[in-house]
C-alpha cells in the first residue's frame, strides 16, 4: 500500500507494456507499435505470460509486462480491474514509478483515451488501498510504501490518470468511513470528519444536532438515535463553486445518505449472525461524505448538497419500542412495527427537510436499506427507484460508464398503500413479510413532495463484498461514490 499515489511530472521508473491476448486467450500479442525490447519479445515468446486481464511478468529491472485481455469486449471496467492487479504487483516488488509504454493506443480518441486512464487509475489506487488506522503492535503487515507515481506520453490517459486519482480518493474515504468501527465512528464522529471534509474541500458544513432536530419535528431520526448515548444529527456538506455554468445557474443536486453508524435492530434485535457487519450500515452516508469531497477536488461547476442522515440504532432505556406511533417532520404519523426498518425513518426526515429548504432540482438518496435487495439482485447491482424518466435515465448512464450498475424495481400507488396503517398514517414495515426493498422505497417516498424528481438507490448489497471483488477485494466497496460523482458531473 502506498501513502500517496499521483502523476509524475515526467516519464520515469518501470515501463508498463499492456499486452492484449488472442481471443482465445492462450497467447500474447504482441503490439506491433510497442517500443521493441529484446527482453519482452522473449519473456512473451517463452510462453509463460498469457497476457490475461490483470497478469503480470517483469522483465528484468526495467520493463513490467501486463495483459489486457483479448481485445473483444476491452472496456474500462476490464481496465479498472488490470489498474487493480498490477497496483498489487507493483505494491509487491515495491515499486515507487510506473511510465505506460505506447499509451496512445488507449482509445482512438481523447475521450476514450481519458476514460482508459480514468479506470486504470481508479484501479490502481483501489486495488492497493486497505483499512491500517487501526493495526497494532502485532501487526504483520508491511510499513507503507511512501510514493507511487504514474506517467504516460499520451496526454489524454495522463488527463485520465488525474481524474481517477481523484475519484479513487473519494470511494476510498467511503471506504475508510465505512470500514471505521462503531467504537469510534458515532454520529459525532461522522459529524467531525464531515467537517475535516469540508474544510479541506472548501465547502460550508452545518450540523443539525439532536435538540435542533426535535424542534423542527424530525421524529423519525430522533426515536432511532434516542437509544444511543451518542445522540443523532443530520449533517449538510455544502459545495458552491466560484464559476457556475450557465446552464447550472438553477440546478441543485441533493445527495441524501442513510448513515446509521450501528445498527443493533434495536428491540427487534437482529440475531447473533445479523448483527456482525452493521458498521457498514453507514455506507449510503459514506459514499455521500466522499462524492462531496470528489466534486469539491473536481471543482463541478454546479451547486451540489450532501445530507447524512446520521443515527446510531441502539437497545436501551431510552429507545424506541415496536408499537411507539410517532411524528415526522412532513407531519405524517409512522406506526413503528419495526425497530430494525430504522433507515427509512432517518431517511424520511432528511428528504422531507430537504424538500422544505434545499430547493432541490433533483434528490438522489443512497442506503443500505434493506437485506432483501440482496435477495432479489443478489451482489451484482444496487436496486433502484425512480419517480421521473430524465432522472431515471441519468441514473442509468452514470452506471454503465462507471461500472457501478443498477437495475430498476417498480414503485406503483399499490405499494404506497401497501403501507398504510390502521392507528397512524402509515407502517414502517409491513408484517407481512413482502417485497421489502419495495416497501422501503414506497415509505419514502410520502416524504418527497412528488413534483420533484427522486431516486432512491437500495446498496444493501452492494456497500461490502467477499473477496469477489477483484478490483477492492473483501470489505467495503465505497459503492456509488463513482456513480454520484458521475451524475454531478454529466448533468454540470
Ligand atoms: N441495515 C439493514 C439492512 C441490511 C441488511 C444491510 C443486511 C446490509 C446487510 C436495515 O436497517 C434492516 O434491518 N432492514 C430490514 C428491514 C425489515 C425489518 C423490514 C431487513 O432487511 O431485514
Ligand atoms: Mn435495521
Ligand atoms: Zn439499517
Amino acid at each position: 500500500m502506498y501513502k500517496n499515489i499521483s502523476l509524475s511530472s515526467k516519464a520515469q521508473g518501470l515501463i508498463l507494456v499492456p499486452i492484449h491476448s488472442e481471443t482465445t486467450g492462450k497467447s500474447p500479442l504482441w503490439p506491433k507499435s510497442a517500443r521493441a525490447h529484446d527482453g519482452c519479445q522473449n519473456a512473451v515468446r517463452a510462453g509463460t505470460f498469457m497476457a490475461e486481464a490483470g497478469a503480470t511478468c517483469t522483465v528484468g529491472t526495467t520493463h513490467m509486462l501486463v495483459g489486457l485481455g483479448p481485445v473483444e469486449g476491452f472496456s474500462t471496467d476490464r481496465m479498472r480491474t488490470v489498474g487493480a492487479k498490477v497496483g498489487r504487483a507493483l505494491d509487491k516488488i515495491s515499486s515507487s514509478s510506473i511510465a505506460i509504454d505506447n499509451s496512445a493506443s488507449w482509445g482512438s480518441d481523447a475521450a476514450a483515451k481519458r476514460a482508459m486512464g480514468g479506470a486504470f487509475a481508479e484501479g490502481i489506487s483501489l486495488g492497493t488501498w486497505r483499512f491500517d488506522a487501526l493495526d497494532g503492535t502485532a501487526t504483520k503487515r508491511e510499513a507503507r510504501k511512501a510514493q507511487l507515481t504514474l506517467w504516460a506520453d499520451d496526454a489524454a490517459v495522463r488527463d485520465g490518470f488525474a481524474h481517477g486519482l481523484i475519484i479513487a480518493d473519494g470511494v476510498n474515504t467511503a471506504r475508510r468511513i465505512g470500514a471505521t468501527p462503531p467504537n469510534i465512528a458515532n454520529p459525532a464522529w461522522i459529524a467531525a470528519e464531515s467537517k475535516k471534509i469540508a474544510r479541506d474541500g472548501k465547502m460550508k458544513v452545518r450540523v443539525i444536532d439532536y435538540a435542533q432536530a426535535r424542534k423542527l419535528g424530525m421524529g423519525g431520526l430522533t426515536s432511532v438515535g434516542q437509544g444511543s448515548a451518542i445522540k443523532p444529527c443530520i449533517v449538510v456538506i455544502e459545495w458552491t463553486p466560484r464559476k457556475i455554468s450557465a446552464r447550472n445557474k438553477s440546478d441543485h443536486l441533493v445527495l441524501v445518505g442513510k448513515t446509521v453508524t450501528y445498527d443493533t435492530g434495536g428491540y427487534s434485535l437482529k440475531v447473533n449472525n445479523g448483527m456482525k457487519g452493521m458498521k457498514y450500515d453507514k455506507c449510503g452516508g459514506a459514499a455521500v461524505m466522499g462524492a462531496m469531497q470528489t466534486i469539491a477536488a473536481l471543482k463541478v461547476p454546479m451547486r451540489v448538497t450532501g445530507i447524512l442522515a446520521v443515527a446510531e440504532n441502539m437497545v436501551s432505556n431510552d429507545s424506541y419500542r415496536p408499537d411507539d406511533i410517532i411524528k415526522l417532520h412532513n407531519g405524517i404519523t409512522v406506526e413503528v412495527t419495526n425497530t430494525d426498518a430504522e433507515g427509512r425513518l432517518v431517511l424520511a426526515d432528511a428528504l422531507s427537510w430537504a424538500c422544505d429548504t434545499m430547493k432541490p432540482s433533483a434528490i438522489v438518496d443512497i442506503a443500505t436499506l434493506t437485506g432483501g435487495v440482496g435477495v432479489a439482485l443478489g451482489h451484482f447491482c444496487a436496486g433502484y427507484f425512480c419517480n421521473q424518466p430524465n432522472l431515471a435515465k441519468q441514473v442509468e448512464d452514470s452506471a454503465t460508464s462507471t461500472g457501478e450498475l443498477v437495475w430498476r424495481l417498480p414503485l406503483w400507488p399499490a405499494h404506497q398503500e401497501f403501507m398504510r396503517s390502521q392507528h397512524a398514517d402509515i407502517l414502517n414495515s409491513n408484517p407481512l413479510r413482502a417485497a421489502h426493498p419495495i416497501q422501503g422505497a414506497a415509505f419514502l417516498s410520502y416524504f418527497v413532495k412528488p413534483e420533484i424528481p427522486w431516486a432512491h438507490l437500495d446498496i444493501a448489497a452492494m456497500a461490502t463484498a467477499e473477496s469477489a471483488n477483484e478490483v477492492t477485494g473483501g470489505g467495503p466497496t465505497g459503492w456509488g461514490v463513482r456513480l454520484l460523482v458521475d451524475m454531478v458531473e454529466q448533468r454540470s
